[in-house]
């Protein structure tokens, strides 16, 4: 494996801390880097982009050259999610925006060994997702190459949509298979995390919670108190 080049990994942080990862998919647009700030300063380690290419799921977000504009206003950990059919192209112009860590999912039609060490290559850590449906059977052979495992709490595509506590046992799980290893694999979730969910998914194993509209929508806009209600 190359070795990982990138600024912030997360081996940075003690193995048993569990990480905060606000998805930017949820901030307001029109003041972006204030919003990136203002997680960031509200204790947020690591900040999540989701790229989606209206194909591998029905709606598109954004690209890398808006990572690249936000990267300077923020030391948080870049942790890219790649919503896309071609994983393989397109991850070099995310890391050239200046992502740390790219995840992509188990399910497009690429040879996954290839995507992970391509991603290594870049000198970014890699992880692998998978949707709601899809069997952890899948991700299960790639374990021990990963630096993450992305388990989607909700089907990927949009913001806002209800927790599916289906996934539990997955968590579970993959959380055991990740123990069974030795390695530090962080293990991420995604979709409908707030307060409720957080606590499931965590006593779960889950230890990178992603959350969007639990945290820029936070009442008040006190994203301190939505981000430490969730760990
Ligand atoms: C969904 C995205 C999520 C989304 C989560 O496809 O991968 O990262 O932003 O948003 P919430 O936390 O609102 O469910
Ligand atoms: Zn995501």
């Amino acid at each position: 494996m190359a070795s990982i080049s990138s600024k912030h990994v997360f081996t940075q942080w003690p193995r048993d801390r569990v990480l905060v990862a606000p998805s930017l998919l949820a901030a307001r647009y029109d003041h972006l880097a204030e919003e990136v700030a203002a997680v960031e300063k509200a204790g947020a380690e690591v900040l999540h982009l989701d790229i989606m290419d209206g194909h591998f799921v029905p709606n598109i977000s954004f690209g890398a050259d808006l990572v690249k504009a936000i990267r300077p206003a923020s030391g948080m950990l870049f942790d890219v999610h790649l919503m896309i059919t071609d994983p393989l192209k397109y991850a070099p112009r995310f890391r050239d925006a200046g992502a740390d860590h790219i995840t992509f999912h188990v399910e497009v039609e690429q040879d996954a060994d290839k995507v992970i060490d391509s991603i290594h290559a870049l000198g970014c850590t890699a992880g692998i997702s998978l949707r709601p449906a899809t069997p952890l059977e899948m991700v299960l052979p790639y374990l021990e190459k990963v630096e993450m495992v992305l388990v989607m709490t909700v089907e990927p595509g949009f913001g806002g949509q209800s927790f599916h506590g289906e996934q539990l046992p997955k968590i579970q799980k993959l959380h055991a298979a990740i123990q069974a290893t030795g390695k530090p694999i962080r293990l991420e979730v995604d979709g409908g995390i707030a307060k409720a969910s957080a606590e499931l998914v965590r006593q779960s194993g889950a230890d990178v919670l992603v959350a969007g509209s639990s945290v820029f929508h936070a009442k008040d806009g006190d994203y301190k108190a939505a981000i430490d209600v969730l760990r």
